[in-house]
């Protein structure tokens, strides 16, 4: 059966170049990059290089990368790395849970979080965090781009804001990185996390720019690795594959790639629109990512589409979360103000590298002729049918 997958913001699959720069640092280069000898300094002159890398994705200085486990690590360790009791933080409804659990935990701790609403079109209102700020505000934490719409945020506004008040600023770009171009000193962020494994490097390695002067009180204690910033032997084979997936991103955005990918995007958009009745996109009119577009299907679960989609090879998302039993809307739709039968009805599509027209194509001969058969057994759909 063909298979097509169209969920690569959940994870993205390995490359071929990144897997063949990763391959020899299993078994040939083994070396552990803080050995002094001849296989420890081959391996630290790779994992420097793979920083380089990493650091030219950003916009910043290779001595401002830290290598990571992921992007829940990046955004625990900045979250948690610049707070203390008594401290207020600024966030958003629209984070994913790697940061809306890291304020949870902080507020346990004694901090006070204000989570800034969205408008319709999933948007953080700079002037909401420059109204949010006190006296003992010591951190915005907002993300570049979420997981779920695409949709930007105004970073660049809300860094502006922050060094204004002398706050510190952390974005959450795990989405973000290879899909858009990022420039830290231009976002004006001090801290910023991605993960390998959504730009096509492996699952279980990312990194944190942190920002020369920005000291973060460390999550784990060891050995003083990473300038004693993250300790832990380095994930060298993650951390090479994450190199080469920075380098490919950056040759993509100068070949000019991205508008491909977004233009087949944007006919997913078209053309589920206009075959299917009682659609819309969520998000629209914001700006977005060019991979991901998130489509309502009105009268139908999501979840039950999914599904029905998986059996004919093709993998979506939605994201409602599992909770006690019972399918919970996503936390971001019901934020932007969707009813929760309409959050519920919502689907992710998200392009990867590796996606062709051919791929776009599968899925656009396979929704609607799903889409119109879960509808035909919706009692609710078949009454409000009248009316189209
Ligand atoms: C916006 C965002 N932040 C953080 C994460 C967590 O990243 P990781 O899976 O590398 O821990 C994800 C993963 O889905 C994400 O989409």
């Amino acid at each position: 059966m063909r298979r097509v997958y169209l969920d690569n913001n959940a994870t993205t699959p390995v490359l071929p170049e990144v897997l063949e720069a990763m391959r020899p640092y299993f078994a040939e280069h083994f070396g552990n990059a803080s050995s002094i000898h001849h296989h420890g300094q081959e391996t630290r002159a790779a994992v420097e290089r793979a920083r380089e890398s990493v650091a030219a994705l950003l916009g910043c200085r290779a001595s401002e990368i830290v290598f990571t486990s992921g992007g829940t690590e990046g955004d625990n360790l900045a979250i948690s790395g610049l707070t203390r009791a008594g401290d207020h933080v600024i966030s958003s409804t629209i984070e994913h849970h790697a940061v809306l659990n890291s304020c949870k935990h902080l507020e346990a701790m004694g901090c006070e979080v204000t989570y800034v609403p969205v408008d319709g079109r999933g948007l953080v209102d700079p002037d909401d965090v420059r109204r949010a700020l006190r006296p003992n505000t010591r951190l915005i934490t907002i993300m570049m781009a979420n997981n779920e719409t695409g949709v930007l945020q105004p970073v660049e506004e809300i860094g502006k804001i922050a060094a204004k008040a002398d706050v510190y600023f952390h974005t959450d770009a795990v989405q973000a990185a290879g899909k858009v171009p990022i420039e830290v000193k231009r976002l004006g962020c001090d801290l910023l996390s991605i993960s390998g494994h959504k730009l096509h490097a492996p699952q279980g390695v990312g990194a944190i720019y942190v920002g020369k002067g920005t000291v973060l009180q460390p999550m784990f204690y060891g050995g003083s690795h990473e300038r004693s910033r993250r300790a832990g032997t380095e994930n060298v084979p993650g951390i090479i594959g994450l190199g080469k997936a920075a380098e490919l991103a950056r040759e993509a955005f100068e070949r000019g790639d991205l508008a491909q990918m977004a233009a087949m995007r944007d006919r997913i958009e078209q053309t589920m629109l206009s075959e299917v009745d009682a659609t819309g996109v969520n998000g629209d009119g914001a700006p977005r990512v060019p991979n991901t577009t998130n489509i309502h299907f009105d009268y139908i679960e999501g979840e039950a589409l999914v599904i029905a989609l998986d059996l004919k090879g093709l993998a979506v998302s939605t994201g409602a979360a599992c909770s006690s039993g019972a399918i919970e809307p996503s936390h971001v739709l019901t934020a932007m103000g969707l009813p929760p039968e309409i959050a519920r009805a919502s689907l992710r599509f998200s392009l990867g590298k590796q996606n062709t027209p051919d791929d776009i194509q599968f899925a656009l001969d396979l929704v609607p002729q799903i889409v119109a058969r879960l509808r035909e057994l919706s009692p609710v759909y078949n009454r409000a049918a009248i009316s189209y």
